[in-house]
């Protein structure tokens, strides 16, 4: 495992003398390309400390600029529906930027602050629109001309109503974006870190620092047993988040110490996000599933031509991960950094005059303005652009592209993975054989007709015990599943679930 041995602060001076070659500004594609899908990973906004269960003002604002960067860059409009250039304007897209069910599909985790986060970048992307009232197709579509002939306007501005793919914790989907959650494989993985050389050093050299600040910092919340490095984390965004909120807070740390605060906790999240000698370490598990999501979403987008911009919000953590496994930490340092709020991972896909797919890779550090959209170059290649068959064969070594294979990493026992475990597996073969376990669960099923089924091949060794345990679960199971909400379509050819409901997974992250 890996830990930053010169500190943060020394590596970024010795970094801003090298000439930064590979970190090529090229957000034009020269018309040799064309734009014809994108995969947006995004961190949510700005939030109150944690437990966080709601977006700031400030966020949402920032947000909705965010999804209007991204507005002008692939529907070439600005909010107010003027033209503006950009290369990677998406053909297929409505011309006046309204949103048309399948052309934009957006994920998120049922969970109060990124939840947040995915509808305001989404309120940039479609802003309210007068669209539908003024276009005879549109308004065709929304069915606005009635019966009697009155044609009804738009309520709220004209207000879009973008789709979202909401995932609670049991969906099948939601280990996409939350990989690292219910995940006991990742857990344990990230105690480790807790218990090697690299990080005692760490807590120890940096102990009287922590403990300086204990007149800088809440003493309930923080009282001087907590003030080490093992919760540089929390530290970090106490003082970050109050900076920003909080007057009396904010005016007792000047920039050096909270730069200091930020780096200790840059050191202790990348070390538990990249360990050089295994990039593959249980704890990117959560990285390695949204790389997956990636080529997964992506590779659709390629074979159905929609929907053609995929945007999925998320957590930090998650993008320490990424970094680490799409090796731009070998090109920047920054890499190691904790991402701004609202930052973005952009993979377009691209197309040549000869239909030859590509993907190139983009990071924009936050949603202001200075905050620039950058191309890098992924794998340690030496061109941001990457052949299709390059981008999935170096994304695939290093991503998880299925459920089954999260349950197995993580040995899940979450109840989307009972369906893969040998005790459910064992149950199926029961009922394939013909014994109703459902039946046996509650009782009903005659013992001798288990005899039956023994002599129908079921192992000697079974025991009707066994076949009660498997019932239950079974029966337990099934119960939960038909609980879920109905099948809904997403994109013109896809169908996923949806359960858009407001309760929330743990913020741990967030
Ligand atoms: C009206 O909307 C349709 C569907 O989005 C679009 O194809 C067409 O170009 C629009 N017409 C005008 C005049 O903007
Ligand atoms: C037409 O129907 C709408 C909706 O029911 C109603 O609000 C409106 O008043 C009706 N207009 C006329 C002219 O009857
Ligand atoms: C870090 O060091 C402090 C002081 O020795 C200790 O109390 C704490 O348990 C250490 N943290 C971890 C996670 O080991
Ligand atoms: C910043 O704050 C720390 C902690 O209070 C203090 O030790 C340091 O001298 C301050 N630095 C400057 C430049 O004011
Ligand atoms: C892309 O989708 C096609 C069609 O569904 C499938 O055959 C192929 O295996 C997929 N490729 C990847 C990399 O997921
Ligand atoms: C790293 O970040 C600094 C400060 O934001 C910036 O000046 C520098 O260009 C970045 N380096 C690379 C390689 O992106
Ligand atoms: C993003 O910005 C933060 C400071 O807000 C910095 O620590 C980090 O290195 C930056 N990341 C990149 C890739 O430039
Ligand atoms: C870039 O990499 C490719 C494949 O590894 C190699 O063929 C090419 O010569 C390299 N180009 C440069 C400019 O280094
Ligand atoms: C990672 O998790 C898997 C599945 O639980 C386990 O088999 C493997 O030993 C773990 N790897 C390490 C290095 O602990």
């Amino acid at each position: 495992m890996q830990i930053l041995s010169i500190p943060n602060f020394v590596m970024f001076l010795l970094l801003s003398l090298l000439p930064i070659a590979l970190a090529v500004d090229s957000q034009s594609l020269d018309g040799k390309y064309s734009c014809v899908g994108t995969f947006i990973f995004g961190r949510h906004n700005d939030r109150v400390a944690k437990p966080a269960n709601y977006l700031t003002t400030l966020g949402a604002v920032e947000q909705v600029e965010s999804g209007t960067f991204y507005r002008e860059r692939y529907f070439g409009l600005d909010e107010d529906g003027n033209s503006v250039n950009s290369d990677f304007v998406i053909n297929g897209l409505d011309p006046q930027g309204y949103f048309v069910y399948g052309d934009t599909y957006a994920q998120c985790p049922a969970s109060t602050v990124i939840e947040y986060s995915q509808m305001s970048f989404l309120q940039g992307l479609y802003p309210p629109s007068t669209a539908v009232n003024t276009n005879e197709t549109l308004a065709d579509t929304q069915d606005s001309e009635l019966s009697n002939g009155t044609s009804v306007e738009a309520p709220l501005g004209g207000y879009q109503y973008v789709f979202m793919d909401v995932q609670s914790e049991t969906s099948d989907d939601y280990f996409w974006i939350k990989g690292d959650e219910n995940c006991p494989s990742s857990d344990a993985a990230i105690d480790a870190w807790y218990d090697t050389e690299a990080f005692k050093a760490l807590n120890s050299s940096t102990f009287d620092f922590y403990q300086s600040l204990a007149d800088l910092l809440p003493s309930t919340k923080f009282p001087k047993s907590k003030l080490n490095f093992g919760n540089a984390m929390n530290i970090n965004d106490f003082v970050f988040v109050e900076s920003i909120h909080d007057e009396d807070w904010a005016t007792k740390w000047n920039s050096s110490l909270r730069y200091q605060i930020a780096t200790l906790a840059d050191a202790a999240q990348w070390g538990i996000s990249y360990d050089a000698s295994n990039k593959l370490n249980n704890f990117t598990i959560g990285g390695q599933s949204l790389l997956g999501a990636s080529l997964t979403y992506l590779n659709a987008t390629k074979e159905k031509g929609s929907p053609y911009i995929n945007y999925f919000t998320g957590s930090f953590n998650t993008m320490y991960q990424i970094f680490g496994l799409l090796e731009l930490n070998q090109i920047s340092d920054n890499f190691t950094g904790m991402p701004g709020y609202g930052a973005t991972l952009v993979w377009d896909l691209l197309k040549d005059t000869s239909d030859n797919y590509f993907v190139q890779f983009s990071f924009k550090n936050g949603t202001d303005d200075d905050d620039e959209l950058v191309a890098y170059p992924l794998f340690g290649l030496n061109s941001t652009v990457l052949s299709w068959d390059d981008f999935v064969a170096k994304t695939e070594a290093v991503s998880i592209t299925n459920l089954e294979d999260w349950c197995g990493k993580c040995s899940s026992t979450s109840s989307q993975c009972t369906r893969y475990s040998s005790t459910y597996e064992q149950a199926s073969e029961a009922e394939d054989k013909g014994i109703d376990l459902e039946k046996v669960a509650d009782g009903s099923y005659h013992l001798n007709k288990l005899t039956n089924a023994g002599a129908g091949g079921i192992g000697a060794g079974v025991t009707i015990g066994v076949f009660l345990i498997l019932g239950a679960l079974v029966f337990a199971w099934k119960k939960l599943r038909s609980k879920k909400a109905p099948l809904l379509p997403v994109a013109k050819t896809v169908s996923r679930e949806t359960k858009a409901e407001n309760s929330s997974a743990s913020n741990a992250s967030t």
